[in-house]
């Protein structure tokens, strides 16, 4: 018997990991819809998610984060790439694992930051998450964070060395494997 096609895939890991590049060229290979939550996040509420962190703290984005993730969770066909502390809320883990297939995208420390370095729209986009910055800040939340990546991935895909049409590749294969009887 033929296995029901996978009707959303999920995209986790710390910023830097390539989830947003990941999931608009999964979505065009599979024909489906993508959506990157922080975007979507900010077109809603009219700020960025940088004022949202000045304007509410840490605490009202991830409420407005939760919100967003419920919403999106009720999508077809979608390929979703989440914000780098998505997971940290129990009630987004059991979420995302209900709505489909979980993809942690992973990568050490020294490899992200100079990602996010190398990346213009970082200082715009991204706060401040502890007082530590540069690559001790990475470093800090990735062991507070890799447990519960790993928790709420079903597959974990090492983008070390990986471009993101090998990712996407390697996601399309873990999905033929998934549909084959
Ligand atoms: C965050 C990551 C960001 C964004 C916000 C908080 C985090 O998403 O949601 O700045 O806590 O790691 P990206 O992973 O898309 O940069």
């Amino acid at each position: 018997m033929t296995k029901m096609p996978v009707e959303r895939i999920i995209l986790i890991g710390y910023r830097g990991t390539g989830k947003t590049s990941v999931a608009r060229l999964l979505a065009a290979r599979l024909g489906y819809e993508w959506v990157d939550a922080d975007d979507y996040l900010e077109r809603r509420a009219g700020l960025t998610v940088r004022e949202i962190f000045q304007q509410e703290g840490e605490t009202g984005f991830r409420d407005r984060e939760e919100k967003v993730l419920a919403e999106l969770c009720g999508r077809a066909n979608l390929v979703l790439a989440t914000g780098g502390g998505a997971i940290l809320r129990a009630s987004n883990r059991v979420r995302l694992r209900e709505a489909g297939l979980v993809i942690w995208l992973k990568a050490d420390a020294e490899t992200i930051w100079s990602r996010l370095q190398a990346d213009s729209t970082t200082v715009d986009r991204r706060p401040a998450l502890t007082s530590f910055g540069g690559v001790a800040e990475i470093r800090q939340l990735l062991s507070v964070r890799e447990p519960l990546y790993q928790e709420c991935g079903e597959v974990a895909i090492d983008t070390i060395g990986r471009n993101p049409q090998e990712i996407a590749t390697i996601i399309q294969q873990e999905l033929v494997a998934r549909a084959s009887p």
